[in-house]
């Protein structure tokens, strides 16, 4: 089959796809504001970094949403004609990383895309600095800390970029809500004073299955080294202070790693949940 460019996207088949990588991701947990994207926006999402990032080294500051795996995959069936060159996904939940380790091991596909355990409350592994040149992270998004939890999430992508970078930041952006605004104005600030600029922001762009606040979109923001950006040596722990309201009031960031413990067949129904009231069978 010949592939198509990316601009004209076969949607059946792009969705049927996005759809197998959604079977694949593990429950959300909310205490650490994994919130997931709606289907139809990973799928104009997935195409959209597809060509931005395309020949990249790109790494994932945390991905719930699985857009490296769509990516990946996208790439694979030859869905998408372009996209980066390797993937690497960073995350502390072991279930994710389990994720999408065993999704890249079914489609073979393990040498496109791998995942790794880490919490960015530490160091960046010191083989990983400036190894990638590109990043994106969907983060903590930083209501109650006035965007500390973005700027540590962005943070580490940036030190994860060595030179000629850019990098995506997918973050709440409502101009009714005033704490979002103050979070892009800060994310901005932050990475101005650390090398980067803003290149262009997608407003008001995708939607989550996020109950309390429905509404509430994220945008695009995209960056772009500055050629005269200090390369990364080191990286370091985070402070105390910088912990403190990371998913959101009083909710600070404590846990080192979420363990996968009892693996479940994801997309089918846990034991448990259900019952089976046979025909003939009163109760
Ligand atoms: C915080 S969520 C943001 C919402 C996003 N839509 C999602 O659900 O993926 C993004 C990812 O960051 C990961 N994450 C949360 N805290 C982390 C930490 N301290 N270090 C590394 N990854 C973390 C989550 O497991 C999740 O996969």
């Amino acid at each position: 089959m010949t592939p198509r460019s990316n601009a004209q996207l076969d949607l059946r088949r792009a969705i049927n796809a996005i759809s197998d990588v959604i079977q694949n991701r593990p429950q959300p947990l909310r205490e650490f504001d994994q919130i997931y994207m709606k289907a139809g926006d990973m799928v104009l999402q997935t195409s959209l970094i597809a060509q931005r990032f395309a020949g990249r080294r790109l790494v994932f500051i945390g991905d719930g949403d699985a857009i490296s795996v769509c990516l990946a995959y996208l790439m694979h069936c030859k869905v998408l004609e372009e996209g980066p060159e390797s993937i690497l996904v960073l995350d502390f939940d072991e279930r994710i990383v389990n994720a999408v380790a065993r999704f890249a091991d079914q489609a073979e596909m393990s040498d496109r895309i791998k995942s790794r355990l880490y919490n960015c409350i530490e160091p960046l592994p010191e083989e990983l600095l400036g190894q990638f040149n590109a990043f994106y992270t969907n983060p903590p998004w930083g209501a109650s800390n006035n965007g500390e939890s973005v700027k540590v999430f962005a943070e580490r992508g940036m030190e994860a970029c060595g030179a000629d970078a850019v990098g995506v930041v997918v973050i709440a952006d409502d101009k009714l809500v005033p704490w979002s605004q103050r979070v892009l104005a800060e994310t901005q600030r932050f990475a101005l004073d650390n090398g980067f600029f803003v290149q262009e922001m997608q407003t008001n762009l995708h939607e989550y299955h996020l109950d309390d606040a429905p509404d509430l979109r994220s945008c695009n923001l995209f960056f772009r080294s500055h050629p005269d950006r200090e390369l990364p040596k080191k990286s370091y722990a985070l402070h105390e202070k910088r912990l403190e309201d990371f998913y959101g009031r009083e909710q600070n960031l404590r846990v080192r790693y979420v363990r996968d413990t009892n693996r479940v067949d994801y997309g089918k129904a846990v034991l448990g949940t259900y019952e089976l009231e046979v025909l003939g069978e009163s109760k």
